[in-house]
């Protein structure tokens, strides 16, 4: 008989034998990387924003789950919602019933969105639900071709993957959708150019760039919405990583005030515990797809709506809406700019700092940090190498856990949970400001010099999320 597991028990003993375990059964390039970067630690609890390892650092969480902990981590509505669902075990997956927490979990969700989008489709993920919108919008408009902008990121299914603007993420698991195209970010003229054939069925548009943190300029969204409706194109907006309150409005284009056909979700919805995103659809567009009883299961999924993500959901918009956390990032977001700009003014490695909400992005300047980036063929391996550096020095020296990300130059990014404080985004701005500093100084060429020589070695490219 099976006895009862001790979790405590398989923590620590797995936290034990991780290093073995992931070489052994999972992916030792990953591994290896975490390694050579240095950012492998123990952590053993999480509370916030905070995170706290085995020696008892506490560390500000500027990650945050890639965005999926809006509300950090072990909110207590939604653990006790979690524990409370957990405890009914309301009968789950039953599948031939009309599943009324997913049907509460939509009008709720659907309240916080509004605009014109009225169906909902839950997901498992959000490169699922990528995948869900490039089926509704080929199936509404009888058209095959996709357009996103230059360093877009969807997902990393096949689908998603068509449209994802870094080809180093796309070569080698082609040939990917047929009609899928890249065009140079917010140029207008080429959208209207590709859209002109009447052969695009969707636009996928992240308000925010999760790899640039660059969003369009005032107005060019609507411009662009428009153009499509001329030509018969729907809208996507992909706010996995922008929306539920992240950039300071609940959907990030609502700052834009467009109304896209589709929207998908997916990271912070749950409050971070349990999988799910959602896609946002117009009626006409969801009744081309769910057309008749007969193709009324013509999209689905095994695991979609489960009870837990469902009660997670509710809990987390209960928390994002009655703590108003969108005003709060709005608020924090602008303090963190602010504070960012002052205390990085002048310092040359800082090329721009951007984003919106709470949702910020330092571009740095290779050309301004000593390092190997500028020389050809190594520079490929090494520009990135700048970022982690900075993202060492942060959690060693400051104690806070950010990422280095970027398309074409390497950049740091933050991505707090929204519930920080003051204290903590003054803590980001200066730990930021005397990174950079100490960056520009070339403080860190040593370390970049010997985890770059390993990283070559060993062929290995950085991580894309
Ligand atoms: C804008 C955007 N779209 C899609 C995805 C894919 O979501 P997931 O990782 O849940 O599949 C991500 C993930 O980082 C994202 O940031």
């Amino acid at each position: 008989m099976a006895e009862r597991i001790d979790v405590a028990a398989l923590i620590a003993s797995a936290r034990e034998n991780a290093r073995e375990s992931h070489f052994g059964h999972m992916n030792p390039a990953f591994a290896k990387l975490v390694e050579l970067i240095g950012v492998d630690r123990s952590y053993v609890r999480g509370e916030g924003q905070y995170l706290w390892d085995a020696q008892g650092n506490r560390i500000l969480d500027c990650l945050a789950g890639y965005g999926a902990l809006a509300l950090g981590r072990a909110h207590p509505v939604v653990v006790d919602a979690i524990s409370q669902c957990l405890t009914l075990a309301p009968p789950a997956w039953v599948r031939w019933e009309l599943n009324p927490l997913a049907a509460e979990a939509a009008r709720r969700l659907k309240l916080q969105c509004g605009g014109g989008v009225d169906r909902v489709f839950f997901t498992n993920s959000g490169t699922e639900a990528v995948e869900a919108a490039i089926k509704f919008a080929r199936q509404h408009t009888g058209r095959p071709g996709l357009l996103a902008w230059s360093d877009s990121f969807h997902g990393l299914t096949c689908g998603a993957l068509s449209i994802n603007g870094n080809e180093d993420l796309r070569r080698g698991f082609g040939p990917l959708l047929p009609g899928a195209a890249i065009i140079e970010f917010g140029d207008l003229e080429a959208l209207e150019r590709a859209l002109s054939s009447r052969t695009v069925a969707a636009v996928v548009v992240e308000p925010v760039q999760g790899k640039t943190l660059r969003s369009l300029a005032p107005g060019v969204l609507r411009e662009a919405h428009a153009l499509c409706k001329r030509y018969g194109t729907l809208l996507i907006a992909d706010e996995i990583q922008t929306g539920a309150g992240r950039t300071g409005a609940f959907l990030a284009v609502h700052h834009d005030g467009v109304e896209p056909e589709i929207v998908v979700m997916a990271k912070a919805l749950s409050g971070g515990f349990v999988p799910v995103g959602a896609v946002l659809v117009r009626s006409d567009v969801w009744d081309s797809t769910f057309s008749s009883m007969d193709r009324s299961v013509v999209h689905s999924s095994t695991f979609h709506e489960g009870p837990l993500a469902m009660v997670a959901l509710i809990a987390t918009l209960e928390v994002i809406v009655e703590d108003k956390l969108a005003a709060r990032a709005a608020e924090l977001g602008e303090l963190l700019m602010r504070r960012l700009r002052a205390e990085c003014a002048g310092i040359g490695s800082v090329r721009e700092i951007r984003g919106k909400g709470l949702m910020i992005g330092i571009d740095l300047d290779t050309a301004r940090i000593p390092s190997f980036a500028n020389v050809p063929l190594l520079g490929r391996f090494t520009e990135p190498m700048i970022g982690q550096a900075a993202i060492m020095e942060l959690l060693e020296a400051h104690s806070i856990l950010a990422q280095t990300t970027g398309a074409r130059r390497p950049l740091l990014k933050f991505m707090p949970p929204l519930v920080v404080n003051e204290a903590d985004v003054e803590a980001i701005a200066t730990a930021t400001a005397a990174t950079c500093r100490a960056l520009g100084a070339g403080r860190f060429y040593g370390a970049m010099r010997s985890v770059a020589g390993n990283m070559v070695r060993s062929g290995l490219g950085l991580s894309p999320a």
